[in-house]
Formats: structure tokens, C-alpha cells, sequence
């Protein structure tokens, strides 16, 4: 029933927007994916989550498969996810755990360890936790990174120096999410790559360099016109690149990405490759750094989409679901 079949057969619920702080973005992505999936020669429609009708057509509807386009909580965090497997509908990218787990980055940070994979070291302080500025810099040095643990798009994430600068972001992030990580900075070349399939089939695009306008990869650097340049592939060695490639598909692999992920990474002067986390649904922009590795790999965005669908299909087969009766 879930066998592959021609783009023209298939009719795809692809699905974005939300109420996460990602909207904008989602949105900006569903327009990317939109014309790509068009290109590739299927039917498509656009449903909302933030609209009950557009929730209600899902289960009513006579969609083969939704195509995620749907970044931050509720989206990319195991929830639409479960939804779909409930009504038994193929989606694209990674299930229920492995999307819960990797969007939080301090959980994130317990399966790379597991796995030997270089992350920051980081502390965790829920939102009624006590913290103090003085002993996170005993711990970390000076100048840390506070992040709220499951925004996304540099949403919540802030770059201080000094115990009252950190005190003021750890606040400042306890007021978007229910609990923040603290960590480690790590100066460097910033890297992000993206890895396709699943488990042995895993593998990672050519890896991209961005040099970013301002300090870091912030909000304005990642969607403003100009904000960073792109270098794909990255200027690195034939045995960094294949070492930083491993360590993506590691990573993936260690959180059960299915499909897509992309991995971003911090490489110090002394060649060490830190992780900083793994998105279950990267941007899909056409400007997105997901496009710009599958171009550099020769799989051209329309191809990239029917990649993730019938990947969505095989995800379906392995696990043996049959769709909810109507
Ligand atoms: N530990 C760190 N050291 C140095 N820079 C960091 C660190 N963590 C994050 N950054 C900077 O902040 C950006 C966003 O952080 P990231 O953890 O990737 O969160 P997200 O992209 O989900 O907002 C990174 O791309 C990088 O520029
Ligand atoms: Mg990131």
C-alpha cells in the first residue's frame, strides 16, 4: 500500500507554520519545499497546524504522505510527528523519539557522549533552579554560551562574558523556555553538514563553511539578505573532511535521524570538531544551507524532496504501520 509510486500518484500534505517562534521561517521554508515539490512533479497542498480545518483535512483528507516543513515545538520536537503516526500517515524526516530527543540540545549532548562524540561541556538549570553567575564562570571561563535548550534559529541563544552577563541571559532565556544550558565557547570555524537516509545508508552532503557577518550565526547572519557567506565545500583537508563527515553520520546515527539532519559544529584551532547540536528539519529555503549541500552534491532540490517522500515511505514499510481506519 505504501510502495513507491510516481510523483504524479502521489499527493502531499506538506505542512508549515505552526505557533512555534520559528513561524516566519517555517513559512519561508513551505515556499522553497512548495515550488520544488511542484518541479518534482507532485501534487501538493499547504496545511497549517495553527488552523484546526487545515489539522481536521489531515485526518479526512486523501494525502499519501506530509512533507515537514515545520521547525521548533510542535513541529520538529515529536509532536506532529506522533499525530501522523497515529493516523498512520508517512511523513518525512526523523520519528517521534529520535525528533523529541534532538531537539533539545542538553539531551541531545547525553546521546553524543555515549557515542564518543565531542560536544561543549554545559550545565542545565530548570526554570525554578537556583544558578550562579561566579561558579558557571569557575566552570567554563569567562565567556559562556546560554541558550535556551529547545529554540531554534540562534532563538534564545546568547554569546556573554562575565558572571553578571550570564546571569542576565540565563534570565533572559528562563523567560522562552523551561530550561537552559550553559555552555562552553568555543572559538572557531563554524561548520554545519547534512546527512541523508538512515542507519547504514547514512550519508553526509559535502560539508559547508559559513562565515557569518556578525560574531556568530545569529538570527540576522542565518535569514537576512547578506547575512553570511556559504562555502561548500569547506575549505578543510581530505582527512578533516572525512573525519567531520564520520562524526555527522555518528551523530545522526546516535539520535535515530531518519531521512534528513544537519549537524552544526564549531572546529577550534586545534582540529577539534565540537558538536553543537542536530536539526531533525533544517531550513528549506531556497537559500537554505540543506539546498546549497544536496546542489553541491548534485542532487538538485526537486530530487532532494522526492528523496526525503520515498524515504518517508520506506520509514512507513519498516515499521510496519497500518493507517488508522477512517
Ligand atoms: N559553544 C559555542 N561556542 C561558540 N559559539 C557557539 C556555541 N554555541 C552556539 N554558538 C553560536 O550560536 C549559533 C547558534 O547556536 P546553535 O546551538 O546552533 O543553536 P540554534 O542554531 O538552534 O539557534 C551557532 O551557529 C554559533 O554561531
Ligand atoms: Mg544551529
Amino acid at each position: 500500500m505504501f510502495a513507491h509510486r510516481s510523483p504524479e500518484d502521489c499527493k502531499v500534505a506538506l505542512i508549515a507554520g505552526g505557533t512555534s517562534g520559528e513561524r516566519q521561517i517555517s513559512l519561508a521554508s513551505k515556499d522553497g519545499a512548495m515550488t520544488a515539490l511542484k518541479e518534482a512533479g507532485y501534487q501538493v497542498d499547504w496545511l497549517d497546524p495553527a488552523n484546526r480545518d487545515d489539522i481536521r483535512a489531515l485526518i479526512d483528507g486523501d494525502y499519501d504522505v506530509a512533507f515537514l516543513c515545520l521547525h521548533g515545538k510542535g513541529g520538529e520536537d515529536g509532536t506532529i510527528q506522533g499525530f501522523l503516526e497515529l493516523i498512520g500517515m508517512p511523513y518525512t524526516g526523523s520519528g517521534v523519539l529520535s525528533s523529541a530527543i534532538s531537539i533539545d540540545k542538553q539531551k541531545a549532548k547525553i546521546f553524543y557522549d555515549t557515542h564518543g562524540i565531542k560536544t561543549p561541556a554545559s550545565c542545565y538549570i530548570r526554570r525554578s533552579e537556583p544558578f550562579n553567575g561566579h561558579d558557571i564562570t569557575q566552570r567554563f571561563g569567562q565567556k559562556c554560551v546560554v541558550k535556551a535548550a529547545t529554540e531554534g534559529s540562534s532563538l534564545g541563544v546568547y554569546i556573554v562574558e562575565g558572571e553578571q552577563a550570564i546571569e542576565q541571559a540565563i534570565h533572559d532565556a528562563q523567560a522562552i523556555d523551561t530550561a537552559v544550558l550553559v555552555e562552553q565557547y568555543i572559538a572557531g570555524t563554524e561548520l554545519t553538514v547534512v546527512v541523508l537516509g538512515s542507519g547504514n545508508t547514512a550519508e553526509a552532503l559535502p560539508i559547508i563553511e559559513i562565515i557569518p557577518q556578525a560574531d556568530s550565526y545569529d538570527f540576522d547572519s542565518k535569514y537576512a539578505p547578506g547575512g553570511s557567506e556559504h562555502i561548500c565545500p569547506a575549505r578543510l583537508t581530505k582527512e578533516d573532511t572525512e573525519r567531520i563527515k564520520a562524526t555527522a553520520v555518528a551523530a545522526h546515527n546516535a539520535l535515530s535521524c531518519h531521512g534528513v539532519s544537519r549537524t552544526d559544529f564549531i572546529l577550534d584551532d586545534n582540529g577539534d570538531a565540537w558538536v553543537l547540536e542536530t536539526n531533525t528539519i533544517p531550513g528549506m529555503t531556497e537559500t537554505s544551507l540543506l539546498p546549497d549541500a544536496a546542489k553541491a552534491a548534485g542532487i538538485s532540490f526537486p530530487d532532494l524532496c522526492k528523496r526525503l517522500i520515498e524515504s518517508a515511505f520506506e520509514k512507513q514499510l519498516s515499521q510496519n504501520m497500518t493507517p488508522s481506519t477512517k
